[in-house]
């Protein structure tokens, strides 16, 4: 990807450029809870975003996509917002970076990228971390990486539309090769823990479906989350984040919200009490425990979430047929992927199974992608 990269900026631009890499991520468990000040365990992995970038000596940004093979230019004041979605990312991480005091100047890039669209594995963060983390490096800005996180999330706030939480961002600035990172959304504060699972494979399979409204029914789901929070703070006021809440709390308040926003609310409570719990399962190796922990929040992001569909249910139901260990839906939902905690053994079995039943199921066979932990934003 590099040399593509090097050789096709030569050709647009005729000087040579610097390259820069983030990650795509997945999350073993933390769902829905980042922007309720809770707990995630994401890790970067080896599908991620490239980009070769060089300052051009104007105002002017001009980037290549060679993935959607596409030109695209603009100025870099507010009003000079682009057309193209994917050129968004880009403006909106110049934009926040510019809002933070921070310099950019007129430049030139060519990216591309092998995170599969629409797959929950956040390909949107890692172009906004590859565009923050170099132009940080490019202009001297001096940002750290918890910065160039909050830069991707209120581009996709400002500039996509989408109210995210900080975990996606967070995984591709500081992920590392061979860990997960146990991040308290509310602090910052964050653990590296072994990306390691003797005897066990991780594997990821995409339903390869990403259902309309995705993100308008993921801001709905956050504002549910804020009512349950203004509702519970009237009886207990120093109530900062709904992660904080006690589950009987919300009974308290049970009665005066809409049943919506009830369940919503119970799914973040009882999630932030399994990320916890997978993380001591985690330290004793105990991963039957860790397994039935993800398929406790598939359950719930399935039936109290509600961000499933029928695809990944049903995915999660072959899972345990083969006698998986751990099955869950992963990130915003919607569509995209399940994650499978598997052992060894009965590997090649589960994946044979999952692709003929859903491939007789919906006439068109999942995709299979086994996770490599990888480092997030560099330079190359
Ligand atoms: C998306 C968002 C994240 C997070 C997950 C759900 O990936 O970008 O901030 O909320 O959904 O856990």
């Amino acid at each position: 990807m590099k040399e593509k990269i090097q050789e096709k900026f030569k050709v647009l631009f005729g000087v040579p450029c610097d390259v820069y890499a983030s990650a795509g991520r997945i999350n073993l468990i933390g769902e829905h809870t980042d922007y309720n000040g809770g707990y995630v365990l994401p890790g970067a992995i080896d599908k991620g975003i490239m980009a070769g970038i060089a300052p051009n000596g104007t105002d002017l940004v001009k980037v290549f996509s060679i993935d959607y093979n596409e030109y695209a230019q603009f100025g870099l004041e507010e009003e000079d917002k682009p057309e193209q979605q994917w050129a968004r990312y880009i403006f909106g991480v110049c934009r926040e970076t510019i809002k933070r005091g921070g310099t950019v100047k007129g430049f030139n890039a060519v990216f591309c990228g092998d995170v599969p669209l629409g797959a929950g594995l956040s390909s949107s963060a890692a172009l906004e971390s590859t565009f923050a983390f170099a132009l940080n490096d490019i202009f001297g800005n001096g940002f750290d990486l918890f910065e160039l996180a909050r830069i991707g999330q209120s581009t996709e706030h400002n500039y996509c539309g989408v109210k995210c939480g900080i975990m996606d961002q967070f995984a591709s600035c500081f992920g590392k090769a061979g860990y997960l990172i146990r991040l308290n959304c509310k602090t910052l504060e964050y653990q590296y823990f072994p990306f390691n699972y003797e005897g066990y494979k991780m594997v990821l399979v995409d339903t390869c479906v990403k259902h309309e409204l995705a993100s308008s029914a993921y801001n709905k789901r956050r504002e549910s989350c804020e009512n349950a929070l203004a509702a519970i703070r009237k009886r207990h006021p120093d109530t900062e984040t709904l992660s904080d809440a006690k589950r009987i709390w919300l009974e308290e308040v049970k009665a005066e919200i809409p049943s919506e926003d009830y369940l919503r609310a119970e799914h973040v409570i009882g999630e932030v009490q399994r990320v916890l719990d997978l993380c001591d399962a985690l330290e004793r190796k105990d991963f039957e425990t860790v397994g039935e922990l993800m398929y406790q929040t598939h359950f719930s992001l399935s039936r109290l979430y509600e961000v499933s569909c029928e695809e990944l249910d049903f995915l999660n139901k072959v899972a345990r047929k083969c006698d998986v260990t751990g099955s869950r839906v992963m990130g915003g939902g919607f569509g995209g992927c399940t994650i499978n905690l598997v052992k060894e053994e009965l590997y090649d079995q589960f994946i044979r199974t999952a692709i003929d039943l859903y491939a007789k199921k919906f006439g068109r066979a999942p995709k299979i992608y086994d996770i490599v932990s990888s480092d997030g934003a560099r330079k190359l």
